[in-house]
């Protein structure tokens, strides 16, 4: 059985930068507080004119490039996001389109923050099973455009942009993916949620419009602490299932959602802070697109060396989490 291998990474920011100092001007919020509270200090913001689908084609463009691929020899598209371009079609058939993956079976998939893992997991069980040689697998997001900027309590944390990367079958050894773990929590389900524009709460129906549940809704401190717990267990999960420990990892890319929750989720998993990649401060939490953002970051900073052992992690509205842990 082949292992499926990542053979090209890319990623896609909006230009506009939006500052905890831009955001005091209009908000009763301060850098110190978002700082220490989150890790954050500013984060990209989509222009007119952009949309889920922009970032996620240009990062699909960027990751094939780098793999060498040609858009036609994909034979699967998973696209991670909560905001799509529209509810339907699947943002991911838009992509298939402006790439030219003419062959390409396309779906987006909702798992939140965990998106790409999730996308990742499903990319190499078709892999491994022999039905599909090579994959796209993205997250993107314009979480710009459902926060409620008026709501210091969420409009700080999230941010645009979009990561990709092309997964392919290796014959030429034995790296890959080794193992991916993916779990859902749905009793936590309006812990973290955009109650509407659904078939709940229609988009256009008055009670959407009054109470605003277009936005995103959140309860923050119950968020932190399942957050830690979910990373933490679906991080063993996957070095207990390869028979590893922390110190075998060389990279470990969690979710970039709060500084205090990478810190903490480290430390109980036992990792030095220097096998931990970071960059939430540059970009604040861009859900599905997080992990596949700082995976291509660390790629094209040489972080990540062949033969090494990087672990991804993520967690999210759902709740939903899961890894992923491969050779590089
Ligand atoms: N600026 C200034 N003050 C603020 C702000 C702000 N932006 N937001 C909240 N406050 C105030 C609150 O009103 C509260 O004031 P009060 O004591 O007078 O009532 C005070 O700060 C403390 O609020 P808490 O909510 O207790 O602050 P906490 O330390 O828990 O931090 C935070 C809040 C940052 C949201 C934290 O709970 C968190 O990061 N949770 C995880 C949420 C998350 O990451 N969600 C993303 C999606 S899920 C995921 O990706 C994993």
């Amino acid at each position: 059985m082949p292992r499926a291998r990542i053979i090209g990474t890319g990623s896609a920011l909006p230009e506009r930068i939006l500052t905890n100092h831009d955001l005091e001007r209009t908000l009763d919020t301060n850098d110190e507080w978002i700082t220490t509270r989150t890790g954050i200090k500013q984060r990209r913001i989509a222009a007119e004119g952009q949309f889920t689908s922009t970032f996620a084609v240009e990062a699909s463009r960027r990751a094939l490039a780098m793999a060498g691929v040609d858009a036609a020899e994909l034979d699967l598209i998973v696209l991670g996001t909560v905001t799509p371009d529209f509810p339907f079609p699947a943002t991911a058939c838009i992509v298939q389109h402006e790439i030219g993956a003419v062959r390409a079976a396309a779906f987006d998939l909702s798992a939140a923050c965990s998106g790409f893992v999730y996308g990742l997991s499903i990319a190499d069980k078709y892999i491994r099973m022999g039905m599909a040689r090579k994959a796209l697998v993205i997250g993107a997001e314009v979480l710009s455009r459902v926060v409620d900027w008026t709501d210091r309590n969420t409009c700080i944390l999230f941010g645009d942009g979009a990561g990709a990367a092309i997964v392919a079958a290796n014959t030429d050894d034995d790296n890959g993916i080794l193992s991916t773990h993916i779990f859902s929590n749905g009793s936590f389900w309006n812990t973290l949620y955009q109650p509407g524009c659904g078939s709940r709460n229609p988009a256009g129906n008055d009670r959407t419009i009054e109470d605003r549940l277009f936005f995103i809704k959140m309860d923050g401190n119950d968020v932190f602490k399942h957050a830690v717990r979910g990373m933490d267990e679906a991080a063993s999960a996957a070095l207990a299932a390869n028979g590893m420990s922390a110190a075998d990892i060389s990279l470990f890319i969690p979710h970039q959602a709060n500084r205090r929750i990478i810190d903490a989720t480290s430390k109980r998993l036992g990792l030095s802070e220097d096998k931990v990649f970071v960059n939430l401060h540059n970009y604040g939490n861009t859900s599905a697109a997080s992990i596949p953002i700082a995976l291509d970051e660390a790629n094209r900073a040489n972080r990540i060396k062949k033969g090494d052992l990087v672990l991804l992690d993520a967690f999210g509205g759902g709740f939903t989490y899961g890894s992923a842990l491969m050779r590089w």
